[in-house]
């Protein structure tokens, strides 16, 4: 699948975003060795700090199917012009699926014309990680 079919991907899994709170409706799409994609998008409650972002909610999904690797990319779309980053909760949560089998996956952060493209190692350094218990 290419980066532009990702990007798709998450676009169409923030059509479900249950966001009535922020009015900020993120898509994430996450590409794995084997060609699948899961896509998760936020959810959030009333009370209002237990909303759950679209990356970790599509990596929960991805581990509930059993994957515990091969994570390559991850597209995040907001709806703003700017592209978004993932938060740094997200960050910690894609390093477990990304360590597990040794991938720095390319972060694609999705804005309306532009496409920052950033390896999860940039955005999150020294990351604590399952490695770091051995
Ligand atoms: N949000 C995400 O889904 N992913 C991020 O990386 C940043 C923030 C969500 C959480 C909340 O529902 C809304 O965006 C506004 O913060």
């Amino acid at each position: 699948m290419t980066d532009e079919a990702l990007i798709a991907a998450a676009r169409q899994a923030a059509r479900h975003s249950y966001s009535p709170y922020s009015n900020f409706p993120v898509g994430a799409a996450l590409r794995f060795a084997d060609g699948a994609i899961v896509t998760g998008t936020n959810v959030e409650n009333a009370s209002y700090g237990l909303a759950l972002c679209a990356e970790t909610v599509a990596a929960a999904r991805a581990m509930t199917e059993g994957r515990r690797g091969g994570l390559e990319a991850v597209a995040v779309t907001g709806p703003g012009a700017e592209p978004i980053t993932p938060c740094g909760r997200c960050r910690q949560v894609l390093n477990e699926l990304a360590q597990l089998s040794g991938t720095d996956p390319l972060i694609l952060c999705v804005g309306k014309s532009e496409v920052r493209r950033l390896r999860l190692s940039e955005l999150l350094p020294h990351a604590f990680g399952p490695a770091s218990l051995a």
